[in-house]
């Protein structure tokens, strides 16, 4: 269990439905053995009352930016400098704009700005909110700053609907904490966790153990993976089986590499790790506007999503009704082509090193090699799927070739499989760029 004995933490709570959870976090903090005082804004006052975390935390808890009870009269300076964490858990839309914009205009946000300390995230709110581009962009400009992000997961959310912005559970921030801060570069490392040091060191030590043809430091590296859902009203949707687990774990083991690495993704719930950059999307039109507004400064592009091939041409605004009147046993969908996404970055003037993947029932071989030149790709790995393969596996087995090569990937667990593929990549994009 994490032991974050003789640790302060600064658990700061924002105006939201999620700030129940705040209540288990701080319980879980506290039976850790961490110190932790509560920092509450006015609107999270809404939903929980500093009475509970005054009582679960033994201190009292701070709302003011100005107290003469404070021993300066400046709590905020006091606060700042006693925390060797400030987490914030749940950060709404409003508190992360306010933060990512630098404004001091209450206690929370002016900790932010005064503290030394690693600021940690775990934002909560609507889907439409998270998924807004303004929301995004704040995000982007606090990972810039260092500011660690605990991305919200997909779920049914408060409102009703299903889709990404539900905070973590306590469970899974306790989690983060103990082992995602690791890549954290802060301005105050002799306050980080020991472990987390020592889990730093062994990161670096990884590092340098690499041959330089397999490290990607100071390589931007895009991503697709999952799903697409292309609706067809507002209600339903046309789909695959794709879990992203192969994309997400590839992630991991490009970043492990030392990549920079963006992931473009579609509906699924995995978490990535904390240095990788996550952006959602839904349909294939959207995950091809992403890729395209990110590819131009990027070295290595990689296709793991499953795209659907096709969309539907006019979905339905309102949800389609059985029709009562008609005795029609059928329904007749138009179905429009999507943009080949991979193929589009593999024909740019000056493409980045561009994967593929090919997901095939049978001739594995040949297919890849014809999909391998037809869409002008670096490298593709192919993959048999059904019978027990492929999608919604946690072991898979790939078919690598490249112009000139190939290699096999024998049957392993997604993350080694992912390991092995990512060094291939790496080995490959430097033999690339030397010829
Ligand atoms: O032609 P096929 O769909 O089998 O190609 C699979 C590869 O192409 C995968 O890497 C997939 O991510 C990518 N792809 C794409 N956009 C599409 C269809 C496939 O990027 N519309």
């Amino acid at each position: 269990m994490l032991n974050l004995t003789g640790k302060n933490i600064v658990l700061g709570i924002t105006g939201g439905i999620a700030a129940y959870k705040a209540i288990i976090l701080l319980r879980q903090l506290k039976a850790a053995g961490a110190e932790v005082q509560v920092v509450i804004t006015d609107a999270a006052q809404a939903f929980v009352t500093p009475l509970t975390l005054q009582v679960l935390s033994n201190h009292p808890v701070h709302n003011n930016l100005f107290t003469p009870q404070a021993q300066s009269g400046i709590d905020h300076i006091e606060l700042a400098n006693w925390a060797n964490i400030l987490l914030i858990a749940p950060a709404s839309a409003d508190f992360i704009a306010r933060i990512a914009n630098g404004l001091a205009n209450d206690l929370l946000a002016t900790l932010c700005l005064a503290t030394t300390a690693p600021i940690i995230l775990a934002p909560a709110m609507n889907q439409n909110m998270w998924l807004h581009p303004a929301t995004q962009s704040n995000i982007q400009i606090l990972k810039i700053r260092q500011v660690q992000i605990l991305e919200p997961e997909m779920g049914i959310q408060a409102c009703g609907t299903v889709g990404p912005g539900r905070m973590l559970e306590p469970e899974a921030i306790m989690a983060a904490l103990a082992s995602n801060v690791t890549k954290n570069t802060t301005q105050d490392t002799n306050r980080l966790y020991s472990n987390l040091d020592s889990n730093l060191d062994n990161l670096n030590s990884n590092l340098d153990n690499l041959r330089p043809e397999q490290s990607l430091t100071n390589t931007k590296v895009l991503m697709t993976a999952g799903p697409t859902r292309e609706p067809i009203d507002p209600i339903r949707y046309i789909s695959n089986r794709s879990s992203g687990r192969m994309g997400y774990s590839l992630a991991q083991a490009l970043e492990e590499l030392g990549a920079q690495v963006s992931l473009i993704s579609g509906p699924c719930a995995l978490s990535v790790p904390l240095s990788v950059e996550r952006l959602w999307v839904e349909t294939a039109l959207d995950m091809e506007q992403a890729v395209q507004t990110r590819i131009s400064d990027c070295q290595i592009f990689i296709a793991t999503a499953a795209v659907a091939d096709y969309r539907v041409a006019n979905p339905s605004v309102q949800k389609i009704k059985k029709s009562l009147q008609s005795s029609e046993d059928t329904l007749t969908l138009n179905l429009i082509k999507n943009p080949d996404i991979l193929a589009q970055v593999a024909s740019r003037p000056n493409p980045p090193f561009t994967v593929g993947f090919a997901a095939e029932t049978q001739d594995v071989e040949a297919y890849a090699k014809a999909k391998l030149d037809s869409k002008k790709l670096s490298m593709i790995a192919a993959n048999l799927v059904g019978a027990g393969q492929g999608f919604e596996v946690t072991e898979n087995a790939l078919l690598v070739l490249w112009p000139g090569g190939q290699r096999n990937l024998v049957k392993q667990p997604k993350l080694s499989l992912a390991r092995n593929l990512a060094r291939l990549i790496a080995e490959r994009y430097h033999a690339q760029i030397k010829s």
